[in-house]
């Protein structure tokens, strides 16, 4: 076993690991959410793909690729709980959630639900859609803060009518941090016949996934956030009735090869991301999946309890209802605006060496931390003292 993975298997966690990340030295990353960090043996793993591409490309992309993609969908199939064959590869969340939406056979005047808390590039997908088809966009209205996870669902029973076509939900949300109970929504869409996007940006890694357990029709998930592969890794699950409408969003040679095959080809690129999700996974489960997925929780609630208990402020939910991120509300009151989060974030990146997301949200600014097995709670105390210092003594 390389020395790496020999590292993950022991008990150590927290700045001990840092070597294993290019990660720059002597910084508070707390901001694993917004595109991961891939380890070091993950990147080397992807190098040897791409060297054995260089070797002979034309032997490697016409002999060797088909087989080497589908060794990689099958581990990756494995271990968020379905077949190779329900499962594509593609570049990243918002690839997958086209594909469904741009292949989806829309009649003018359906309804599509969303949350109001959906992602910004989803929200942009289903508006560009809603204006070429003519659909109407129905909006879940999802409580922040939320205290109990019932009124997330019943805002998707209720924003869900006789004429609503599809329904997305997003199964960790991203500005919110709140994690969704995915089963009550499934349920409930089943029951009226509305066939069920997941955005699983955030899920694998994060969340133990059981994806043909799951019931839903489509789910989206990024391997390159909380599984370390390679940016422009990601995969889209569909059941075998939703699998029949899907094409990629680049159509291209495999077109009519059904799915996931038309997925495997989609023009020259570099194929190298998706070959590299083993030993992303490989990583992982040298960590432990289940210890992995155990210790983020942990260490996200603990680093949550104490900057409250520092700012004195509480959780917009019960602690129970996050996983590897929480957001945290700003310590003082503070205007809410796109400018004000830039201004702090910027301020905690330059002067303090604290990477966070800063976010306005109904109002109000929150801070989304995500832990990490190379963070410690010294990371967060480095984050909590940062904005100790009396408000009038910040602001130039
Ligand atoms: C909930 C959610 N959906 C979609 C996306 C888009 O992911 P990507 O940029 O990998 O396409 C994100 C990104 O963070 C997200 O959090």
């Amino acid at each position: 076993m390389p020395s790496d993975l020999q590292l993950l298997c022991g008990f150590q966690t927290g700045h001990a690991l840092r070597p294993l990340w290019h990660l720059q030295a002597d910084c508070h990353f707390l901001n694993h959410g917004s595109f991961g960090a891939t380890p070091r043996h993950v990147l080397a793993a992807q190098d040897g793909w791409r060297l054995q591409i260089e070797r002979q490309p034309v032997h490697f992309m016409g002999a060797q690729l088909p087989q080497a993609l589908r060794c990689a969908r099958a581990r990756l199939a494995e271990f968020v709980g379905t077949a190779q064959q329900r499962l594509a590869f593609v570049e990243n969340a918002s690839d997958g959630v086209n594909a469904v939406l741009r292949s989806y056979p829309w009649r003018s005047g359906d309804e599509i639900v969303l949350a109001n808390h959906a992602y910004p590039a989803v929200r942009a997908t289903v508006n560009f859609l809603a204006q070429r088809h003519g659909l109407r966009v129905t909006l879940a209205r999802v409580d922040f803060p939320q205290h109990s996870a019932q009124q997330l669902v019943e805002a998707y029973c209720a924003a869900i009518t006789p004429g609503t076509r599809l329904a997305i939900v997003d199964h960790v949300f991203s500005p919110l941090a709140l994690v969704t109970p995915l089963q009550d929504i499934v349920a409930h869409c089943r029951g009226v016949g509305v066939p069920l996007l997941v955005d699983g940006a955030h899920g694998p890694g994060m969340l133990a996934l059981a994806l043909d357990d799951l019931g839903a029709d489509w789910y989206v998930g990024n391997c390159h956030k909380w599984l370390f592969a390679p940016k422009a890794c990601a995969f889209l699950y569909a059941a075998p009735a939703a699998a029949t409408v899907l094409h990629p969003t680049v159509i291209s040679n495999f077109h009519g090869a059904g799915f996931p095959q038309e997925f495997d080809w989609q023009g020259t690129r570099d194929y190298s991301a998706w070959l590299a999700v083993e030993a992303a996974l490989d990583f992982v489960q040298a960590f432990g999946a289940a210890r992995y997925r155990q210790h983020l929780h942990d260490q996200a609630q603990q680093a949550a309890a104490l900057l409250c208990e520092h700012w004195q402020v509480r959780l917009p939910a019960p602690a129970e209802r996050f996983a590897a991120m929480v957001s945290v509300p700003w310590p003082w009151p503070e205007e809410a605006t796109a400018e004000n989060a830039k201004f702090w974030h910027d301020r905690l990146w330059n002067e303090h060496q604290v990477e966070v997301p800063v976010l306005p949200i109904n109002g109000q600014l929150w801070l989304r931390i995500s832990a990490q097995i190379y963070n410690e709670l010294s990371d967060y105390e480095a984050l909590a003292r940062a904005l100790d210092v009396p408000r009038e003594r910040m602001r130039p």
